[in-house]
C-alpha cells in the first residue's frame, strides 16, 4: 500500500527519538519514573495572563478566521516588540502571523524555492528544514559543521558548499541542536555572502528571548531584505496554540499573502488573540523569571555532564539544549539513548534526528525539567554509564 503514497512523502524520515517516546510511555505505563530530556518545549504551561486573555477571546466569540496576514493589532505588538528589544523600527506590513514557526518555514521555502534547487543548511540542525524543502521538491544542500564554527554556517562554507543550483541559506540563532547563536557580525557576514551570490538569507530566530548572559542579535539589524521566522511556542511559551510569525522584505509580503490564504486561510484566531497578552509587562515579567531558571538548568547541567565525560565543545548561549559527543564512552547513539532508556529511566534524543554529520557519536538533552529532576538524571546517568557496554549490541 505505502508504494501508492507519493515519493515526497516517502523520503521525509519520522523522528528517530519518536520510537525512544513511545517506549518510554511503555515504561512510564508499567509505573516506572522516566526522565523526559528528549521533549523540545519548555516545561512550564502558558502563563497565566494569556491563558486569561484566551479565555477571554473565546468568551467574546473570536472563534473565526482573521485576515490571512493575521490580526493588525498582533503585527503591531510584534512591530512594538522590535523597537523595544532590538531598537528596530519594522513596518507591521512587513509581519505575517502564522501557524507557529513551522507555518512561516512553510511559507518562506515555498515562496524562494523552485523544484531542483537547493538551500545551504548546518549539519547538524532542525530536521524539518530539510524535510520542507523536500516536500515542495527542493532539497537541502546540507553542510558539516562542528565545534570550529560554533555549529553554525560561516561566509568560507557558503562559499565551498554553494553549487549552482543553490539560492539561499537557512540559518538558526539560537541552534537547535546545539543552541549556539550567530553574533551581529557573523549574520553580517552571512548577509554579504549571500547577496554576493543573489541568494536569500533566512534566519529562524524562533529561540530568541531565550539566551543567557547575551542579548541575541536579530539579522534585521544587518540586513532588511533577509526573511526572519519566530514563534510563540519557546520564549512565549505557547507551543499547543500553535503560532509563529515572518517578517518579510516589503516587496514579497503580497505573495506570502496569496501562500497563507491557500495554504492555511489564518492563524487560529484565539491565539492570536491571546498573545496580545504577551507584551504586557506582567507578562514579560514572568517569562524573564522563565529564562532565568533556564539558564540555572543550563549552568547545572553543562559541567555536570562535562564532569562524566560527555564533550560538550561550545558552551550553548541560547535554547534549551545540550548536543553532547559520547565518542569518549564508544558505541552508537541510538544504542546509547535506548540503554539509559531501558536501565535507568532517563530519555534524551539520539544524533541521528538533527542530521548525518558525526550523528551517531552525538546526543541531544533538552534541560525542560526542574533542576531537582536534573540532579536526579545526573546520578542516574552517572550509574548508567558504568553499565554501558558499547560492543553488547
Ligand atoms: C529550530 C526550530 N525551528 C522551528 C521550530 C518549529 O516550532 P513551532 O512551529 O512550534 O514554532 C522548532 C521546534 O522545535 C525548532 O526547534
Amino acid at each position: 500500500m505505502a508504494q501508492s503514497y507519493s515519493a515526497r512523502s516517502r523520503a521525509i524520515e519520522p523522528f528517530h527519538v519518536m520510537a525512544l517516546l513511545a517506549r518510554a510511555n511503555q515504561l512510564q505505563a508499567a509505573g516506572f519514573d522516566v526522565i523526559h530530556l528528549e521533549i523540545g518545549e519548555p516545561d512550564f504551561t502558558t502563563a497565566a495572563p494569556i491563558v486569561a486573555a484566551g479565555q477571554a477571546a473565546l468568551a467574546a466569540g473570536h472563534t473565526r478566521y482573521t485576515a490571512a496576514r493575521g490580526l493588525p493589532a498582533l503585527r503591531e505588538a510584534i512591530a512594538g516588540f522590535y523597537a523595544q528589544r532590538y531598537r528596530l523600527s519594522i513596518d507591521p506590513e512587513r509581519i505575517l502571523i502564522t501557524p507557529g514557526g513551522s507555518g512561516a518555514l512553510l511559507l518562506t521555502s515555498a515562496l524562494l524555492v523552485d523544484p531542483g534547487k537547493n538551500w545551504l543548511l548546518a549539519d547538524p540542525g532542525y530536521p524539518c528544514n530539510r524535510h520542507f524543502l523536500r516536500l515542495i521538491e527542493g532539497a537541502a544542500q546540507l553542510v558539516p559543521v562542528g565545534p570550529e564554527v560554533r555549529y553554525q554556517l560561516t561566509p568560507e562554507l557558503i562559499a565551498r558548499h554553494w553549487d549552482k543550483d543553490s539560492v539561499g541559506a537557512l540559518v538558526a540563532s539560537p541552534a537547535n541542536p546545539t543552541g549556539t547563536l550567530l553574533h551581529r557580525d557573523e549574520l553580517a557576514g552571512l548577509s554579504r555572502a549571500l547577496k554576493e551570490r543573489g541568494g536569500h538569507l533566512v534566519v529562524d530566530e524562533i529561540y530568541h528571548g531565550l539566551t543567557y548572559g547575551v542579548d541575541a542579535s536579530s539579522v534585521l539589524e544587518v540586513d532588511d531584505d533577509a526573511f526572519v521566522l519566530n514563534s510563540f511556542s519557546k520564549y512565549f511559551g505557547m507551543t499547543g496554540w500553535r503560532l509563529g510569525w515572518l517578517v518579510a522584505p516589503p516587496a514579497a509580503v503580497a505573495e506570502l499573502e496569496k501562500l497563507a490564504q491557500n495554504l492555511y486561510i489564518s492563524a487560529p484566531s484565539m491565539a492570536q488573540h491571546a498573545a496580545l497578552a504577551c507584551f504586557e509587562p506582567q507578562t514579560l515579567a514572568i517569562l524573564e523569571q522563565r529564562r532565568h531558571e533556564f539558564q540555572r538548568r543550563r549552568d547545572y547541567l553543562l559541567p555536570a555532564l562535562r564532569e562524566l565525560g560527555f564533550k560538550i565543545a561550545v558552551e550553548p548561549e541560547g535554547a534549551f539544549y545540550l548536543y553532547a559527543d559520547i565518542s569518549a564512552f564508544g558505541g552508537d547513539a541510538f544504542a546509547f539513548c535506548q540503554h539509559f532508556l531501558e536501565t535507568e529511566h532517563v530519555a534524551f534524543t539520539p544524533g541521528l534526528d538533527f542530521g548525518r554529520h558525526l550523528a551517531s557519536q552525538h546526543v541531544r538533552f533538552a534541560y525542560t525539567q526542574d533542576l531537582p529532576r536534573l540532579q536526579q538524571a545526573v546520578e542516574r546517568i552517572a550509574r548508567g554509564l558504568k553499565s554501558w557496554r558499547p560492543d553488547a549490541l
